[in-house]
């Protein structure tokens, strides 16, 4: 595989019975042509022989946050790398790696490394399913980091269920994925926005819609993890990726506001936000009262912030906009392209099962402008977020020969 030839691969290990798996894809690791850097946790070892993963990858095994030979082992193993991966990661790892805890080497580099990370849990079906996991993944993944999702199937001890690890095969793949992708956005300011705008109808009630912004914050965090400079105009409270200008709004004016301010310097904007269309023309000062009978809402037409931004924008800027659909998805898609006049439409049928809002999984269809229409069936986010922008990448770099 080309995008591991010569990367310098960070390979955690984490005390479960799956580190024996780690063997295999540490082994993969070094066929393919990349620098192996094992580091194990305490409980790995009670797993899987340091000799063994010492002897398969291209260092010996480190652990020790107290080395002989490195003052500063904590900082310096994640600061070369160009990749960290975590394959088992134990609920432990998840939880302290989430809220910043640094108690050995692994969670040391984590925290200390700027490279991309990915995690691969593997657990008991119980654990994998306990709020606390997966808010934790949730807070992850919304930081940017690539979790792999456990697979389905026979568990320690006989039990069945999600909690196994991902098949070596697939973590090889997300890794080179990762790999071949990072760095391809160095120097490009990217501009996404994300989630429902609300509008006011009095202090308490607005009008809103089902947007949850996941697919936005995951376009940021991939967008980030592939070195661009970001920032993410988002209406929900979730923490932006690590590194990016995260600017909060609520409704479709400040939106408009913040898009407005900054689209001119950005040289991609990815409008992944539900804008509202509507908006009330004098939201009331105090809260409406039932007794006062049923309200008489007056409504007045919000800007149409793609269709402005695709009126006004730059030639060399990419613009992409989003489309939730219920029926004739494509043709309702091209001519919202060709109508706002933008370069993508991502479009998601979001009355099939997994799609859209709320999700953590999307399917869309990819329309460009003269015509041709690319399919990425049910994916997580992220991998929808990385789908949308090899061909925002692959568009830019046709048009500009770079
Ligand atoms: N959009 C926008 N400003 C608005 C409404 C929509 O920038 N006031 C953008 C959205 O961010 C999205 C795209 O336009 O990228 C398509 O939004 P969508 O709601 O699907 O389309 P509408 O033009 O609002 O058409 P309709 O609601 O009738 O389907």
């Amino acid at each position: 595989m080309p995008a591991l030839a010569g990367r310098r691969v960070v390979l955690g290990v984490c005390g479960g019975i799956a580190a024996y798996k780690a063997v295999e894809v540490c082994r993969r690791l070094v066929d393919d042509g990349a620098h192996v850097v094992p580091v194990m946790t305490e409980a790995a070892t009670r797993f899987v022989g340091e000799v063994t993963l010492s002897a398969l990858a291209s260092e010996p095994v480190r652990r020790s946050l107290w080395s002989d030979t490195d003052p500063i082992p904590h900082t310096t193993v994640g600061q070369g790398a160009d990749l960290l991966v975590v394959a088992p990661a134990t609920a432990k790892l998840l939880s302290a790696y989430a809220h910043g805890f640094s108690h050995d080497l692994l969670t040391n580099t984590l925290i200390a490394t700027r490279a991309p990370v990915i995690l691969c849990p593997a657990m008991h079906t119980e654990m994998w399913e306990h709020p606390s996991v997966v808010d934790n993944v949730a807070l992850l993944r919304s930081r940017g980091v690539v979790v792999v999702d456990p697979e389905s199937g026979r568990l320690a001890g006989g039990d069945d269920g999600p909690g196994r690890l991902a098949d070596p095969a697939t973590i090889l793949a997300a890794i080179e994925q990762v790999l071949s992708a990072a760095g391809d956005m160095v120097g490009l300011r990217v501009l996404v926005t994300a989630g429902g705008t609300r509008e006011p109808i009095d202090p308490v009630r607005f009008l809103g819609n089902r947007s949850s912004g996941k697919q936005g914050h995951a376009l940021a965090s991939a967008a980030r993890r592939r070195g661009a400079d970001v920032t993410l105009v988002t209406t929900t409270g979730r923490p932006g990726p690590q590194g990016a200008e995260v600017v909060r709004v609520g409704t479709a004016a400040e939106m408009l506001g913040a898009v407005r301010s900054h689209a001119p310097s950005a040289d991609v904007v990815v409008m992944a936000a539900a804008v509202a269309d509507f908006t009330p023309v004098a939201p009331a000062a105090h809260k409406l009262k039932k007794c006062d009978g049923v309200p008489a809402i007056e409504l007045e037409p919000t800007v149409d912030i793609l269709a402005e931004l695709g009126r006004t924008r730059s030639a060399d800027q990419t613009l992409v906009g989003f489309a939730a659909e219920t029926d004739d998805v494509v043709a309702h898609a091209a001519s919202k392209l060709a109508s706002k006049g933008v370069d993508l439409m991502v479009v998601n049928d979001v009355g099939a099962p997994g799609v859209g809002f709320e999700h953590d999984t999307n399917e869309v269809r990819i329309l460009g402008a003269s015509g041709q229409v690319a399919h990425v069936p049910l994916r997580t986010k992220d991998q929808v977020a990385d789908a949308v922008l090899d061909a925002v990448v692959g568009l830019r770099r046709g048009s500009h020969g770079d």
